[in-house]
């Protein structure tokens, strides 16, 4: 086992330039020993159980026009929606029957989603139930509103920094958007009290082991309660429509080396890894993660919250979802349960 490999088992941390030789010098033997002791420390904590989230996509109405990404608001081919309180509510319903214990309300930064409107959606669940976890994940917003809407029941917040080397956020986001105010959402959202997700797209262009490095370097000291990363895939609405999408194998070894850089850390297995390998979640999964988050949004809407071409699970009902998800995980040995998912740290 090479050193650098062994020094990261031994102490979850490296330096950045330690990092950024790990990642141009591995072979398939360090691939292996990594994967192995990802495995080996998600089992410890997580056991077998793979933790499910139900993924509504409420709006894809955004103010922001991230480069990357297939609903930003220069794409003018994008049909529209939002949902209303009532649906939102009708999926949670359906979701809890089915056994989910998380919701994760996702969208777009839809200005029509103000602090009243959306706190009174997380209340309205709040108060029908009492035993789930509510994950919001609606981008940038002042720290009043995240505590409103904290206070309101929201238990958890996704906002993946992206990249963690700013130049490299320069060149995946407009002038009007800044690396220091998404960090600082990330350290205010902490602050706050929920649980906090950050991650990054694998394979973003411009990307580098370099700006890689920084990435994992941020995670080893912010400690998120999840990481979520999948492969960035090209949209054919913009400008990076021509880019390669991220890779399988760089995915997987990321995730198992995140594992060990944070073992309790929460870490789904993307849609988006699910996009570029018909079995990449459950590799996903077999590499250290040990979430998944089935869609719940009402099928009439799946095929508008695109964010990435060939977007995988877009015709079926949830239900349908949720066995197939059940019946992956259990052909490559684990188990998804019912239960809200917090993290054991
Ligand atoms: N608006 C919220 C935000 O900014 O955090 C949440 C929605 S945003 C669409 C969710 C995530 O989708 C982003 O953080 C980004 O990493 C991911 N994403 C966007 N475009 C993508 C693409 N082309 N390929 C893979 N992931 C993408
Ligand atoms: Fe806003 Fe993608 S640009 S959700």
């Amino acid at each position: 086992m090479k050193d650098l490999v062994k020094k990261l088992i031994d102490t979850h941390s490296l330096s950045l330039l330690e990092y950024e030789k790990l990642l141009c010098d591995r072979n398939d033997e360090d691939m292996e020993v990594i994967k192995e002791e990802a495995v080996k420390l998600r089992k410890e904590i997580y056991g077998k159980k793979v933790y499910i989230r139900g993924l509504i996509e409420f709006t894809n109405y955004c103010k922001n026009n991230c480069y990357y990404c297939g609903i930003r608001c220069a794409n003018k081919n994008v049909e529209r929606y939002r949902l209303t309180e009532e649906e939102i509510l009708t999926c949670c319903d359906m979701g809890y029957n089915l056994g989910f214990r998380t919701f994760v309300l996702q969208g777009g930064e839809d200005p029509y989603f103000d602090d009243d409107r959306l706190t009174n959606i997380v209340r309205g669940i709040r108060e029908k139930y009492k035993d789930v976890a509510i994950t919001l994940s609606v981008g940038e917003r002042t720290k009043e509103s995240y505590e409103k809407l904290f206070e309101a029941g929201a238990n958890r917040y996704l906002l993946r920094h992206e990249t963690a080397d700013v130049e490299h956020y320069r060149k995946l986001h407009p002038e009007s958007m800044s690396y220091e105010n998404r960090i600082n959402c990330l350290k205010v959202l902490k602050d706050i009290g929920y649980q906090v997700g950050a991650g990054f797209m694998v394979g973003s262009p411009y990307q580098s082991n370099k700006t890689l490095a920084e990435d994992l370097k941020f995670i080893e000291e912010f400690k998120p309660d999840m990481c979520g990363i999948g492969p960035f895939i090209p949209h054919k609405d913009t400008i990076f429509k021509d880019e390669k999408a991220g890779g399988l194998e760089l995915t997987l070894f990321l995730l198992s080396v995140i594992r060990i850089i944070h073992p309790p850390v929460l870490l789904p297995a993307t849609t988006a890894l699910g996009t570029i390998d018909k079995k990449g979640r459950e590799k996903g999964i077999e590499a250290g993660a040990n979430v998944v988050m089935p869609n719940l949004s009402p099928v009439n809407v799946r095929d508008k919250y695109l964010l990435y071409d060939n977007k995988i699970c877009t015709g079926d009902e949830a239900a349908e979802c949720i066995n197939c998800m059940k019946r992956r995980m259990e052909s490559v040995g684990y188990e998804v349960v019912i239960d809200r998912g917090d993290i054991i740290k």
